[in-house]
């Protein structure tokens, strides 16, 4: 995955347990702290490696800690770095989020690298609709809940997050019931 990942996970740590924690975790991983260049592709290896040592190191339970980073990544990260970005990808949480593929379309302009997800939506009511998470990727199921989560407070509205089906338990890929409340 790109470094900007990386960064933004050693922003979300720093900022909640210190950067000597963050320290501590590279160090265990074999990284130098200041290692990550957002521009630049690294292994998906050494993301994972960084999420779950700063589980170990913060007893952080590893799915709450996905779910706190999808927030942060979009109310921390892509607010801040992204904001025209983010504007232009939708001006409600439904219409938000069934752009999502073409917000990563533009992503990959910039980093032609980019491995995104697949992000679509079939609508169920003016505020509920299925999510469907089609990845290269396993394991990112709670960081998906953490992002929905992190759009739904950008937009102030409450949302409720369910997993439908499960790819880790046998099903094509996840599907997320999002329910909102009308704004
Ligand atoms: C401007 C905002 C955003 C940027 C710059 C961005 C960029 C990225 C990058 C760099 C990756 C790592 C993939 C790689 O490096 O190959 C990624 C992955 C991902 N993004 Fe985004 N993203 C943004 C917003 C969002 C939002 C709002 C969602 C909400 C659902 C989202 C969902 C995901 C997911 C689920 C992954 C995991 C990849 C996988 O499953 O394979 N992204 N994104």
């Amino acid at each position: 995955m790109y470094g900007m990942v990386n960064r933004a996970l050693q922003d979300m740590v720093s900022r909640q347990h210190g950067a000597a924690t963050w320290q501590q975790v590279c160090q265990r991983v074999g990284v130098e702290d200041e290692f990550f260049l957002s521009n630049q592709p690294y292994p998906d290896e050494l993301t994972y490696g960084l999420v779950t040592t700063t589980a170990e190191v913060t007893g952080w339970p590893v799915e709450e800690l996905l779910v706190a980073f999808g927030e942060w990544w979009v109310l921390d990260t892509a607010a801040k770095g992204y904001g025209p970005l983010m504007a232009v990808t939708g001006r409600s949480l439904g219409e938000f989020l069934h752009n999502l593929d073409q917000l990563h379309t533009r992503v990959a302009m910039i980093y032609p690298q980019l491995r995104p997800p697949q992000l679509s939506c079939t609508d169920l009511t003016s505020h509920s609709l299925e999510l469907h998470y089609v990845s290269s990727r396993a394991g990112l199921t709670n960081f998906v809940v953490g992002l929905v989560r992190g759009l739904a407070k950008r937009f102030g509205v409450a949302v409720h997050v369910e997993l439908r089906a499960s790819r880790a338990r046998g099903a094509d890929h996840d599907v997320f019931l999002v329910d909102w409340s009308a704004p």
